[in-house]
């Protein structure tokens, strides 16, 4: 299975992710988790990326896409791979047709989310675990961006065939179910 996920900060994309690689037996690859251990080990990219990142703003392409492209060379995504959040712009997607041109992509799973409730979420998560973005203002940003430069690629997507909306709402056990349902039917 070559899968992406997709929706806003918040969603569950990363929750869900963990329970669908396991599923599928294939890497989960998330941009947001690899700038993250990145910026904790003091790497240049973490470096590039980190004040992107406090603002809630996105990685520029210069640094994202290469990641990106290095990540699938790895002989681990030879039978499939779970992209969590990329590619995030139309640009990106552009770029992962090129990477992906001879295995294309199997599904495009959008996990769908009211902005209260994903601030919710986010906010709680800031008192739980400190990550550096999920100060309320930045979370605002970042749903900003996802509606602006993100949003629309689900409309792309769709137009290609690919694309199975779920509600993100409810328990991590619903929504897990409604992924897998929407994945076999
Ligand atoms: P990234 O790490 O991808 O963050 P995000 O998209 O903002 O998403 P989150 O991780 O906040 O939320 P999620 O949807 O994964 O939900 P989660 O499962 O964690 O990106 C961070 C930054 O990196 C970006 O802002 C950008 O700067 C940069 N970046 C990343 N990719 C990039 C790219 N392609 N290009 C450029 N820049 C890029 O859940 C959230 C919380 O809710 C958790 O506490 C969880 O326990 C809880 N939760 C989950 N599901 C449920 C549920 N069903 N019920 C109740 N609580 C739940």
């Amino acid at each position: 299975m070559r899968l992406i996920l997709v929706g806003p900060p918040g969603a569950g994309k990363g929750t869900q992710a963990v329970h669908l690689a396991a599923h599928y037996s294939i890497p989960h690859i998330s941009t947001g988790d690899i700038f993250r251990a990145n910026i904790k080990n003091s790497t240049e990219l973490g470096k590039r990326a980190q004040a992107f990142m406090d603002k809630g703003e996105l990685v520029p392409d210069s640094v994202t896409n290469g990641m990106v492209r290095e990540r699938l060379k790895d002989a681990d995504t030879q039978g499939g791979f779970l992209l969590d959040g990329y590619p995030r712009t139309v640009a990106q997607v552009a770029e992962l047709d090129g990477m992906l041109s001879a295995t294309p992509l199997d599904r495009v799973i959008e996990l769908t989310a009211d902005s209260d409730v994903v601030v919710r979420r986010l906010m709680e998560r800031s008192i739980e675990q400190g990550r550096a973005d999920d100060s309320e203002d930045v979370i605002r940003r970042r749903l900003e961006i996802y509606e602006e430069q993100t949003a629309p690629l689900t409309a792309l997507y769709k137009s290609r065939g690919l694309l199975v909306q779920v509600d993100g709402l409810g328990s991590v056990e619903e929504v897990t179910a409604r992924i897998s349902a929407a994945l076999n039917s």
